[in-house]
């Protein structure tokens, strides 16, 4: 097989790299090692800045996202038993997100990719690129019990945080910054209508809580939990008096439960590899960077960097601009580092680190305090949510 790239991965970030490639007339083969049933059998995060709902737009996916998708102006951080809203349009000028699944967004990316008839291998096992450093890489892999050759100009790694493309790059070319936090996020779904017409992000001395939603229909909710915590002992009882016990009184009055469809327990991690790029492999989304939920940024850190490949690729192959390769790297990760940056400081703001009330506590709570009585504290993050803007190759 022969293609001009090779994408590894068809999680949100390499469909939307095919399907802007494809668009340009620039040829690409996705090599995924699960089913797409079992792609989107992942419930992931619902959050998508304006930079992903343009991108999602320019692939021409835009169309049950403008149907179905909410556009949100605000998000609520509750504290001491209070609410305060973050105006996210007035503090920015206007800008807002949209709420609208991750689940579904790569659902329609596939149905996309389905219609302009690009190659996605699903089942792909023992996926391995190949000959990186030359002018001539490859991708080996192996189907129904066969190994497969495609050869091509580029390979773009978006086979997230556990794939195989991070790993094909010699440990000693890459650095990696990382840090864990001492706790994970249990999270549940349920067909319940969302307790709020807007996100609420919550601090309490028990411990964070954050209410989302899908649709008018059915909620995300998410508690902090100890790292150690088994999914096997939270009970739907159990998990809705405990977030209940988080959020002011008066939405805890007012939140309606039900079964849950899902429940899962995450750990939160930050986590970022410099370069980005290895001869003629780039890293893309999780691939290369992790940051924790609390700012909503994995997936729109995701799509900027398709976007910063994206124009890149076509450069190259339209204007012959092969001198932009070098800065794929650096250009990702100026942005990256800023939304970093957002999700460490949004989770160490909200979060409970200690069982004591300690100097960090008050700090923390001072914090809280003082961001959220000044224009200056809450256009900080209206602007950081609502996404920082993308960075230019030239
Ligand atoms: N070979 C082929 N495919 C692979 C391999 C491999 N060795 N390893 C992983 N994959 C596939 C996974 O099965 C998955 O479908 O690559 C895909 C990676 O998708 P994601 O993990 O969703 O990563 P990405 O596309 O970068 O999506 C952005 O940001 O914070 C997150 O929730 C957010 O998942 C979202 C991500
Ligand atoms: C979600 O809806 O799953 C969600 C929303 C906001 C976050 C994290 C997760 O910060």
């Amino acid at each position: 097989m022969k293609t001009q790239v090779a994408i590894i991965g068809a999680g949100p970030s390499g469909l939307l790299l095919g399907q802007l490639l494809s668009r340009q007339g620039i040829d690409n083969v996705i090599l995924e090692r699960k089913s797409g049933e079992y792609v989107l059998s992942r419930i992931r995060a619902g959050v998508l800045e304006q930079g992903m709902v343009d991108l999602l737009r320019e692939a021409g996916v835009d169309k049950r996202m403008n149907a179905e998708g909410h556009p949100h102006s605000g998000v609520e951080l509750a504290f001491d038993n209070r609410r305060v809203r973050v105006d996210l349009a007035g503090l920015t000028g206007g800008k807002t997100v949209m709420v609208y699944g991750q689940t579904e967004v790569t659902r329609d990316l596939m149905a996309a990719r389905e219609t302009s008839g690009g190659t996605t291998v699903y089942e792909a096992d023992n996926v391995r690129p190949h000959a990186l450093g030359t002018d001539h890489p490859y991708v080996t892999f192996d189907k129904n019990g066969e190994t497969l050759r495609l050869d091509c100009d580029y390979v773009a790694g978006c086979d997230g945080f556990h794939g195989v493309s991070r790993q094909s790059i010699p440990a000693d070319r890459l650095k990696v910054f990382e840090k864990l936090y001492p706790f994970g996020w249990l999270g549940v779904l349920s067909d319940t209508p969302p307790v709020s017409d807007e996100l609420i992000y919550a601090r309490h001395t028990r411990g964070f809580a954050l209410c989302s939603m899908r649709s008018p229909t059915r909620s995300r909710y998410y508690v902090q939990v100890p790292l150690d915590e088994e999914v096997e002992k939270w009970t739907d009882e159990r998990f809705w008096e405990e977030l209940k016990r988080r959020l002011p009184e008066e939405v805890a009055a007012r939140l309606a439960t039900g079964p849950s469809i899902e429940k899962s327990i995450a750990p939160l991690r930050s986590f970022v590899v410099e370069p980005m790029q290895h001869g003629r492999l780039f890293l893309v989304g999780d691939a290369a960077h992790i940051v924790p939920p609390t700012g909503a940024k994995g997936l729109n850190l995701a799509a900027s960097d398709v976007n910063t490949l994206y124009r890149l690729l076509v450069k190259v192959y339209h204007e012959d601009r092969t001198d932009l390769i070098p800065r794929y790297s650096q250009t990702c990760l100026k942005r990256i580092w800023k939304a970093e940056r957002f999700s460490w400081w949004m989770t160490s703001l909200l979060h409970k680190f200690s069982d004591e009330e300690d100097f960090e506590t008050r700090m923390q709570q001072a914090e809280l305090d003082y961001l959220t009585s000044s224009e200056a504290g809450l256009t900080t993050i209206a602007e950081n949510y609502v996404g920082l803007p993308y960075e230019s190759l030239e």
